[in-house]
C-alpha cells in the first residue's frame, strides 16, 4: 500500500520540499487508516513546513492539519471501511503525518463523521480555519452577541479564518465590518457579507489611547497585535472579541485592564486544536446543517505539487480566502 506524501525535509541552509513514495507501514500505529482525497491549507501548515518549534519538531515531515477521506482500515467500533470522515488538529500534521499525504492513521477519537451536508472537498473548504472561524461565532453567541447592537469586527479580514467568519455572521444576520490589508479585496469582502471595510492603519490608530469610542457589537480577531488592543478598547459595554490568531504578533501591546474594569468587555480564548471532540462532532454538524455556507467564491483547489509557493504565500499574509488541496489526485 504504496501512497504519495509531499515530505519536508530540514537542511543545513533551510527547508525543501518534494514528492515522495511512502508505506502506510512508515505510519504512526493508530486506529483509523484513511485515504485521504482532500486537505487544506492554513496558516499553521506552513508554519509547520518551515520549522516553527512550537508546531512541528521532527524532520523529514509531511504537514497538513487538515484532512478529508474515506476510512481503509479501522480497529474501531465506531468506524469501518467506507466511511466518509475528517480529521483535523489534535496532533496530526504537527509531529504526526498529516493530510498532504494519501493516507494518514490516527486515533479513533480524533476522526469525525463526515456531517450529511458535507462532502470531502466542502469540509476541506472550511478546514481548520473555517472551523475556527465557526468556533469564535459560536463562543460570540454564547456571550449573548446580539444582531441589533451593531457591527461586528472581523480583522484578517481576507484570510481563511477571516473570510468565513465574515461569511458566517453575514449568513446569521450580523453588520460586519472586516479589517483587511488587501484594499484589491474590498469589493470580495463586501460580497461575502462585508457592510464595511477599513484598512489595518485605521484598525491600528488610537493605539497609544487607553481607551477607544465605542463602536463593536463583538469581534473575531484573528491577527493579535495592536490591531487587537484597540479592538478591546473599541468593544460596545458588555461586548467580547474571540482571539483566535496571531498572524501580526502573538503580543497585545498597548492595553491595560480598563476596557475590563470600565466596560465589563471580555476577551475569549479560542483553541479548535485540542477541543474535545464531542464538541467539534458537533459543530461541524452545524457546519454541514444549520450554518452551510456558499463558500465557492472564496475557495481555490490547488495541488500537492502547488504547495511551496502556497506556503511561502500565506507566510506574507497574501492568500485570500481559502486552498483546498487536492490530495488524491497527485
Ligand atoms: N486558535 C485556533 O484554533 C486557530 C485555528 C486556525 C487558525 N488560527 C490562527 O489564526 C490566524 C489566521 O489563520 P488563517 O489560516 O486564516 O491565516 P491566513 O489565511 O494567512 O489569514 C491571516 C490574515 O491576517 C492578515 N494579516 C497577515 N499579516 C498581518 C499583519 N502583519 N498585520 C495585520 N494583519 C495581517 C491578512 O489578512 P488581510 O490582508 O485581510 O489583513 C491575512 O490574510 C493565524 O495566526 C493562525 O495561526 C488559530
Amino acid at each position: 500500500m504504496a501512497f504519495k506524501a509531499f515530505w519536508v525535509e530540514k537542511g543545513d541552509t533551510g527547508f525543501s520540499y518534494t514528492m515522495v513514495d511512502r508505506e502506510v507501514g512508515d505510519l504512526p500505529p493508530g486506529d483509523v487508516l484513511i485515504d485521504v482525497a482532500y486537505s487544506s491549507l492554513n496558516y499553521k501548515d506552513a508554519l509547520s513546513a518551515t520549522g516553527n518549534p512550537g508546531v512541528t519538531r521532527k524532520f523529514p515531515h509531511t504537514p497538513g492539519i487538515d484532512a478529508a477521506g474515506t476510512v481503509v482500515e479501522s480497529g474501531s467500533a465506531d468506524f469501518a471501511a467506507g466511511d466518509a470522515v475528517l480529521v483535523m488538529g489534535y496532533d496530526l500534521g504537527m509531529n504526526t503525518p498529516g493530510g498532504y499525504g494519501q493516507r494518514i492513521r490516527v486515533p479513533a477519537d480524533w476522526v469525525v463523521r463526515m456531517p450529511a451536508g458535507l462532502d470531502a472537498y466542502s469540509s476541506m473548504v472550511l478546514g481548520t480555519a473555517g472551523f475556527t472561524a465557526a468556533l469564535a461565532v459560536e463562543k460570540l453567541l454564547v456571550m449573548g452577541l446580539d444582531a441589533n447592537a451593531g457591527e461586528v469586527l472581523v480583522t484578517g479580514a481576507s484570510g481563511g479564518v477571516g473570510t468565513v467568519a465574515v461569511a458566517l455572521l453575514a449568513k446569521l444576520g450580523y453588520q460586519v465590518a472586516a479589517v483587511t490589508g488587501k484594499a484589491d479585496k474590498a469589493a470580495a469582502l463586501q460580497a461575502l457579507g462585508a457592510t464595511t471595510i477599513l484598512s489595518r492603519e485605521e484598525a491600528e490608530a488610537g493605539a497609544e489611547r487607553p481607551l477607544l469610542a465605542e463602536r463593536w457589537a463583538g469581534a473575531v480577531d484573528t491577527v493579535g497585535g495592536v490591531i487587537l488592543g484597540n479592538a478591546i478598547k473599541s468593544l460596545k459595554h458588555s461586548a467580547s472579541v474571540a482571539a483566535c490568531g496571531l498572524a501580526a504578533s502573538p503580543e497585545i501591546p498597548g492595553t491595560t485592564v480598563l476596557p475590563f474594569i470600565l466596560r465589563h468587555v471580555n476577551l475569549l480564548g479560542i483553541d479548535s486544536v485540542e477541543l474535545p471532540i464531542a464538541h467539534k462532532r458537533a459543530l461541524w454538524e452545524k457546519l454541514g446543517g444549520e450554518w452551510t455556507m456558499d463558500l465557492s467564491p472564496v475557495a481555490e483547489t490547488i495541488g500537492l505539487a502547488d504547495l511551496p509557493d502556497a506556503i511561502a504565500s500565506i507566510l506574507k499574509g497574501g492568500v485570500f480566502g481559502r486552498k483546498v488541496v487536492d490530495v488524491g489526485a497527485a
